[in-house]
């Protein structure tokens, strides 16, 4: 199977780019379709392999959800049957731990084992268990097996403040919580805009939930009803992707549609470091690149901060730009899988210890002072890259490696394009449009 790019880099990459549907918007609202007891059109979602994945896991269970059009999928969970996720294709798609709330509607009982997705950090779900626990719903781990067994022999009702913040953990609370018994409260939950997206796709079916900062109501309904096709915003870390490759490549790139607000911490940034930026309309921004670039520090963080899907990416950058640029990992415990590739081209990179004055505070996952951790980096440059061969760990370290061939002189291999293709749609189609020189092999 053809699972590698061949790229010759050092072109200047120029045009416009037209973003595909948000990954971390239609996995979740595919999912939440099936608690409708009808068929439910979504349109605008990305043909990427989490997409086929997860089509593919509802499928086994029972229920339809495919492809209708190029990029309208249908889903339909009245005809879910099984109450049992299969282990393998689970392991292969993290989200997959979020059918926890269609089966309990409709079995009251299911297994559902330990979540796959990204290698990027241990990933519990600890607080997640919990907070579903706080609802009522009986849930065990069976270490024998890898699976949780869930039980929801009440409705939910009641109160769960997260103790750290966690996106698809909020995500997973609104859906087990809106056809709830009593009026259900979410504390210190996260403010991605992917997580309106999945509100506004429940309130337009009927649901009842309220967003006040951090916090959410959640009125419980009978039934959800959606009487129009739902469509999926575009995909933020696209746009980040194409942006950072404009610059680093000293091109230029138009990118359409992208809400300003939702990258506002990154538009920042490349201001910050001297990269151009034009917000030509509500959803165009022109990104270009107008001179010598100044380094940066970066400190990841949930929405509105600076997010750790972009990091890698800003990374390759930051070679390109004068001084030693920091980048500090706070919300996950391994998202460096690209320094050594880096490395590889030229890159100079090197982790660094940064005193961090309360660690469990300070860092998102959960903090084990006994282990050791490389949450720091120090980039020196600019740096001229040069081609070399190399392997993608992560789906951001994937998208971050090519941007790095592109710019660097000379020929390279990209090896596990399929990770890339996980979340980026037609991404050499794309890439190839503004000039660059890559192809499938
Ligand atoms: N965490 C726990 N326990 C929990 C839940 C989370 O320790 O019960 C930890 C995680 O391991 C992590 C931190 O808390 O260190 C934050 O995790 P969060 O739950 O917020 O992340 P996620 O929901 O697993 C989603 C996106 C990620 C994105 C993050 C941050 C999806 C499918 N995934 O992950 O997207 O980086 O939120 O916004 O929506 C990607 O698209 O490449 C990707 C990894």
């Amino acid at each position: 199977m053809e699972n590698s790019f061949i790229i010759k880099g050092g072109k200047l990459l120029k045009g416009a780019i037209t973003l595909s549907g948000a990954k971390n918007v239609a996995l979740k609202v595919i999912i939440a379709a099936l608690l409708l007891d009808q068929e439910v059109t979504l349109k605008n979602i990305p043909r990427i392999n989490d997409v086929h994945e997860l089509l593919h896991l509802i499928g086994s269970l029972g229920a339809k959800a495919e492809f209708a059009a190029e990029h309208t999928v249908v889903v339909d969970g009245r005809t879910l049957r099984l109450n049992r996720v299969d282990l393998l294709h689970a392991a292969k798609i993290r989200v997959s731990f979020m059918l926890f709330a269609p089966l309990l509607y409709k079995f009251s009982l299911c297994y559902v084992p330990n979540p796959g997705g990204c290698r990027i950090g241990a990933r519990p779900i600890d607080r997640i268990v919990e907070g579903m626990k706080k609802l009522g719903i009986t849930i065990e781990y069976d270490s024998d097996t890898g699976y949780y067994q869930a039980q929801m022999k009440t409705k939910p009702a009641g109160f769960y403040r997260f103790p750290k913040i966690t996106h698809t953990g909020t995500e997973l609370l609104i859906m087990l919580s809106v056809f709830g018994r009593d009026k259900i409260i979410l504390e210190n939950t996260a403010l991605e805009p992917e997580i309106d997206e999945l509100v506004r796709f429940l309130n337009l079916a009927g649901a009842k939930i309220q967003k006040n900062g951090k916090k959410i109501f959640i009125t419980p309904v009978e039934k959800l009803i959606l009487n129009q096709p739902f469509e999926i915003i575009t995909d933020r870390n696209e746009a980040i992707t194409f942006a950072v490759l404009a610059v680093a490549t000293k091109g230029e790139v138009t990118i359409s549609s992208i809400t300003p607000e939702n990258i506002q911490s990154f538009l920042q940034k490349m201001k910050e470091v001297g990269a151009g930026v034009e917000v030509l309309g509500k959803t165009l921004i022109r990104f270009y690149y107008k001179g010598p670039l100044r380094s940066s520090q970066i400190h990841t963080q949930p929405h509105p901060g600076f997010m750790t899907d972009w990091q890698p990416n800003w990374a390759v950058l930051m070679t390109q730009a004068k001084g030693d640029s920091l980048i500090y990992e706070r919300v996950f415990e391994n998202r460096f899988s690209y320094v050594e590739e880096l490395r590889k081209l030229g890159a100079d990179i090197d982790f660094v210890k940064v005193p961090v004055i309360n660690p469990a505070e300070y860092f998102f996952f959960n903090f084990n002072p006994n282990k050791k951790y490389n949450q720091a980096i120090k980039i020196r440059g600019p740096q001229k890259l040069h081609g070399g061969a190399l392997s993608i760990a992560d789906l951001r370290a994937g998208a971050t490696l090519i941007i790095a061939a592109l710019i660097a002189e000379g020929e390279s291999v990209v090896n596990g394009v399929s990770i890339l293709e996980r979340g980026y749609e037609n991404f050499v189609q794309k890439v190839t449009s503004l000039g660059g020189d890559i192809k499938k092999i």
